[in-house]
């Protein structure tokens, strides 16, 4: 495009660091318990991500964030329960473009693990009948995509989308006895931030 040649952006060596905000919306299925299907909904935290390019072209990043809440529902009782959870992700990317362009595209794959923490059922019809709680930690794939705006030397602007297989088994008694009930989260991941490169 007849850009003057300043190597501005992403290239080999460098470290991004990225902060914004990250909502967590599950696409959620599950066994089904009194009938129905648990549904968990949406939670936004602050969201960081720490990337190294390995090459001009290739990154990995690891993606961190403050803990996100959820409420458990079931639609005959409404939320029956919640939870916190951290879903850290390690992802390998490939960028689009070379060390002068100033928009990034990239993709990548990678590994998530979700651990899931202060599970509790809350006041609810079903209250009386339900307790101890527990949420399975999740291993699962990742994918992404995204696009870094490259602002000048340091600064950058950057949105992503991730999906995650995030599955576990909430295992509970029901009037004493045990349950246990696999659902899935499987949740798009959106992240609008601004970064920093080093
Ligand atoms: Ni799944």
């Amino acid at each position: 495009m007849g850009l003057p040649s300043l190597a501005l952006a992403h290239s080999a060596g460098d470290v991004l660091v990225r902060a914004g905000a990250i909502t967590v919306s599950p696409d959620d299925s599950s066994d089904k318990f009194l009938g129905e299907e648990f549904k968990v909904d949406n939670d936004t935290q602050l969201g960081l991500t720490v990337g190294y390019m390995v090459t001009d072209n290739i990154g990995v990043e690891l993606l961190a964030a403050t803990p996100f809440s959820h409420n458990i529902a079931l639609p005959q009782f409404g939320n029956i329960a919640k939870t916190r959870q951290l879903p850290p992700t390690l992802m390998a990317q490939y960028y689009f473009g070379n060390k002068n362009s100033m928009w990034r595209p990239y993709v990548g794959i990678g590994l998530n693990y979700t651990t899931f923490f202060h599970e509790k059922f809350v006041d609810s019809p079903a209250r009386p009948l339900l307790s101890d709680i527990k949420l399975k930690d999740s291993w699962g794939v990742a994918g992404q995509v995204g696009m870094d705006f490259v602002f000048n030397k340091n600064f950058i602007v950057n949105g992503s989308i991730w999906w995650m297989d995030i599955d576990t088994k909430a295992q509970f008694k029901l009037d004493g006895k045990h349950q246990s009930v696999k659902t899935h989260i499987d949740p798009w991941v959106y992240m609008m931030s601004v970064g920093y490169r080093f």
